[in-house]
């Protein structure tokens, strides 16, 4: 069967055939974007871990590249896991992933031994270093885990020398973070333990990201196993954001603030580039080990990326926006302004499954705030997605259980947000299959992936009590 164009995500890269998970490698080369990720090219499933491997100029419409590595040496002949790349001084780029070789133990049981390896190449051919891997278990510090060591993330310091920040298992089973440095990108060093979990958020930490941003050091990674905490933490695999200050000289991270990444659904191992103009954008994986199994065994393909994100800090908090590249697939411009309505609307052209949408609601009577709003969105007469604010409680909710998966376990998510007087700013991105919420201005997201079949493209708008809304909508073409 051939997939129909209207089948896949419009901008949103997602595999051709097979499966995807994590991001990988995301940089910025030879005058081109490059975005690497986890790929089973034989099932759509996860499998024997390849880098897949795509292109573009605008962080939207992407050209696919063959893949860049297999699992095809004896360090990694079990999986190319996640990592990063970098632009070498001498023209090569440089991508750094993890080795996985599963081998029977000393007590009979199998289990993976992960090192990091690096490999080099032009922007389309790369090959696998002969001195394979560059970090393996004697560099690790006493009682960490060869099991769990993997994810690498590079940077390059500015003045000639790397660094990488590697996920690893402490000797206590918690996760912690591991800092490493490099001369050239290939002879590694241990420099220290950069921050550990001790089992707070989750039991291990994957796919760590660490950068400066607005003056502030930003600790990314992907908690596996964390235990829900109120509305902030809720995914048994979530995303954790930690900003505070770094220490250069001994190589520790002393944490200020800690958030979600995403609070909704379907978001994990996320990763972020720096652009040619100098703006920190991070992109994920629009799924989530929780979810992942959710797409009927027939498709032939599994696994999107999240729009990328432009990153900034304002007042201490992680703020996200769709990359300003958006704006130039905007048509088609549906605006209403000031709409009051107390029960169920729809407005004339404000439709559709690839869409741009801001939403500005606030309460519609001067003495009494509305109890609840929704709009509701990817909907027929069979389905419909939703997402609902109750101004007392503060809590926004999207609810997919209606979203055309039978096999959905996660329906919903919920999470407090910054409301006065019933006031609500959203901004939705929707690109047939998902729905990126950004909050306030970007203050939070909310993904989550709908399985509606992409001709239910309907829109309404609920309000119990008196909603007044500005609505400005744009197809996204
Ligand atoms: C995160 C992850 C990584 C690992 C990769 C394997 O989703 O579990 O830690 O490198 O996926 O595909």
């Amino acid at each position: 069967k051939m997939i129909r164009k209207e089948e896949r995500p419009e901008f949103h890269l997602s595999t051709r055939t097979g499966w995807m998970n994590d991001p990988n490698g995301f940089s910025f080369y030879n005058g081109k974007y490059h975005l690497f990720y986890q790929y089973n090219p034989y099932e759509s499933k996860w499998g024997p871990m390849h880098w897949g491997h795509a292109v573009s100029q605008d962080l939207l419409h992407w050209e696919y590249l063959p893949a860049a590595m297999a699992p095809d040496e004896a360090y990694d002949r079990d999986g190319c896991f996640s990592g990063s790349a970098v632009a070498l001084p001498d023209g090569r780029h440089l991508l750094m992933y993890t080795g996985v070789v599963r081998q029977r133990q000393d007590d009979g049981e199998y289990r993976d031994i992960q090192t990091q390896c690096v490999a080099v190449g032009d922007g389309m051919d790369y090959e696998k270093y002969e001195a394979n891997p560059v970090l393996d278990k004697t560099d690790l510090p006493e009682g960490s885990s060869v099991h769990d060591f993997r994810d690498p993330k590079i940077w390059s310091n500015g003045d000639g020398t790397y660094s990488c920040v590697v996920a690893n298992r402490a000797a206590d089973g918690t996760g912690q973070i591991l800092l490493f440095t490099s001369p050239d990108g290939f002879d590694w060093k241990f420099k220290s333990v950069l921050d550990a979990n001790r089992g707070r958020f989750g039991l291990m930490w994957e796919c760590p990201d660490f950068f400066l941003l607005d003056g502030k050091w930003v600790l990314l990674t992907s908690p596996q196993d964390m235990l829900p905490e109120g509305f902030e933490y809720h995914n048994g695999n979530g995303t954790l954001c930690l900003i505070g200050d770094y220490d250069g000289e001994t190589g520790t991270f002393a944490e200020h603030h800690n958030q979600a990444i995403d609070y909704g659904i379907d978001f994990y191992a996320s990763q972020t580039t720096l652009t040619p103009d100098g703006r920190r954008v991070m992109i994920g994986w629009m799924q989530n080990w929780d979810t992942c199994s959710l797409r009927s065994p027939e498709e032939k393909w599994l696994g999107q990326m999240s729009i990328p994100r432009e990153l900034s800090i304002r007042d201490g908090r992680l703020f996200q926006q769709p990359v300003r590249e958006l704006e130039s697939m905007r048509a088609n411009k549906v605006a209403y302004h000031d709409i009051t309505f107390s029960d169920v609307i729809t407005l004339d052209g404000i439709q559709g499954r690839t869409i741009d949408m801001e939403l500005s609601i606030r309460s519609g009577s001067p003495d009494s705030v509305y109890q609840k709003f929704a709009v509701r969105f990817a909907q027929n007469d069979q389905y419909q997605t939703a997402l609902s604010f109750r101004p007392h409680e503060s809590v926004l909710k999207v609810d997919r259980k209606f979203s055309g998966s039978r096999r959905a376990i996660i329906h919903q998510r919920r999470s407090l947000v910054n409301s006065k007087n019933g006031e609500l700013k959203l901004r939705m991105i929707l690109d047939r299959f998902s729905v990126e919420v950004f909050i306030n201005d970007g203050e939070q997201v909310m993904t989550a992936i709908m399985y509606t079949d992409p001709l239910a493209d309907g829109i309404s708008f609920f309000a119990d009590g008196k909603v007044t809304m500005d609505v400005v909508k744009y197809d996204l073409i």
